[in-house]
């Protein structure tokens, strides 16, 4: 029996990895995207830039910019037996187990799976991330009893997403706020689904499969999932009225309030901060039922009760306003978290091929962390097998 110690639960403050990609200073509220601060990037930068930013580590020239749209846009039609599989799915199926059964199965229609080459890798990561956006629109088609909706060359990324879902246009605010919300989604380092994606590739398995592993890893009401669960909860509330009993009540039960709380920010979320003008925007211009004065008391009224309770402060996360800008947005509730997952598979891209092909010391390796057994011995030793019939 070896005696190991444990040095921390969920790998918190522990440095696993060197990066080039991103950097969350917790502290200071800041996200950085290779150099590049989030504020400026979501301001000034189309989605199609911080891909190429995230995976050919520098922002594009124009010219490179006309080819990776070109590639985008060529790559982004799925295969015809993909479709085809989508159709024999249950319709209630969720969202998010969909896309991890759609990209695995798009491994096999992909003509670089066997090369381990980078070159490979990149290839088969700009087509993941040209075609998770339509596997997401397409999904909804299906379910819905429509033929899912061709991609629309005209289009960049966001607004061509927003027009397979949906069959119409979106107008130019529309299409440049879900762009930002593209952008703001992108990368976040060593969050769980990118550890997850880091730690299947470092075995070596192809892209695919780490893609996979990411998409269950977002799925969780902790981490992707979150977005949903905080218009699920906004609905429950339904008024303003409401929203101090709410509050109190689930303090009350010790359940968590979605959308507040973060395991590295200590201030709000930078991200969450461009997100909630544009929700109340979008939201006043569309003039359906307001969502956001009831998501701001919410806040307001949650970081007080929290502050009051526990004496510490908690603050506002990404997944708080995304959820009210996505809504106004007409996009139905469940589509959430996978189109988290179609910003943030550049993301978990770039982390791949880090992970695989990084030539800088420290190089990654195979992840192997040690646990600590807390199971059963028989005294001393290990027990003796004792036959089924004797036992
Ligand atoms: C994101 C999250 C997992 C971060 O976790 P963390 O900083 O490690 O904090 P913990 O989960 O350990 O919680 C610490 C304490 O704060 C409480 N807490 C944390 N987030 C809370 C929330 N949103 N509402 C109410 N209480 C919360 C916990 O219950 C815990 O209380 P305890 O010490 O009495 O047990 C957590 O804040 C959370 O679950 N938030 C809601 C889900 C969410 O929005 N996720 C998206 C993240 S981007």
């Amino acid at each position: 029996m070896e005696s190991k110690a444990i040095i921390n639960t969920g790998l918190r403050g522990i440095t696993v990895a060197s990066t080039k990609i991103s950097d969350v200073q917790g502290q200071a509220g800041k996200l950085i995207y290779r150099g590049y601060l989030i504020q400026e990037l979501a301001e000034k930068a189309s989605f199609e830039e911080i891909i190429h930013l995230l995976l050919f580590e520098k922002l594009p020239s124009a010219e490179e910019l006309e080819n990776l749209k070109h590639d985008l846009k060529q790559y982004r039609a799925l295969p015809d037996p993909v479709i085809k599989a989508l159709q024999t799915c249950p319709k209630n199926a969720l969202p998010m187990d969909i896309l991890q059964a759609g990209v695995a199965l798009m491994a096999s229609y992909d003509p670089d799976l066997e090369d381990e080459s980078r070159q490979a890798t990149m290839n088969m990561g700009i087509r993941l991330v040209a075609r998770l956006a339509t596997l997401v629109a397409a999904w909804d088609r299906i379910r819905n009893g429509k033929p899912p909706i061709e991609p629309d060359p005209d289009l960049d990324h966001a607004a061509n997403f927003l027009y397979m879902l949906s069959g119409s246009r979106p107008d130019e605010e529309t299409a440049r706020f879900f762009d930002v919300a593209l952008v703001l989604h992108a990368e976040h380092s060593f969050n769980a689904s990118t550890f997850s994606a880091r730690q299947v590739a470092s075995t070596k398995a192809h892209i695919y499969s780490a893609i996979c592993a990411a998409l269950g890893s977002l799925s969780g009401s902790l981490h992707g999932g979150a977005n949903v669960r905080v218009m699920q909860m906004l609905l429950e509330i339904g008024s303003l009225d409401n929203v101090a009993p709410y509050v109190e009540n689930i303090l009350d039960k010790g359940r968590k309030i979605m959308g507040l709380g973060h395991a590295v920010y200590k201030t709000d979320d930078p991200r969450a901060l461009i997100l909630a003008p544009m929700a109340k925007r979008l939201e006043e211009k569309t003039g359906g039922k307001r969502w956001y004065p009831i998501a701001r008391l919410l806040e307001e009224k949650g970081k007080a009760a929290f502050k009051q309770r526990k004496g510490t402060d908690i603050y506002v996360n990404v997944d708080f306003y995304s959820a009210v800008l996505y809504y106004a947005m007409q996009i139905p509730v469940d589509l959430f978290t996978p189109i988290f997952a179609v910003s943030r598979i550049s993301g978990w891209t770039a982390h791949v091929l880090e992970e695989r092909f990084a030539d800088a010391a420290p190089k990654p390796m195979l992840y192997r962390p040690e646990s600590e057994y807390v199971g059963h011995y028989c005294g001393p030793e290990e027990c003796s097998f004792v036959p089924l019939p004797q036992r």
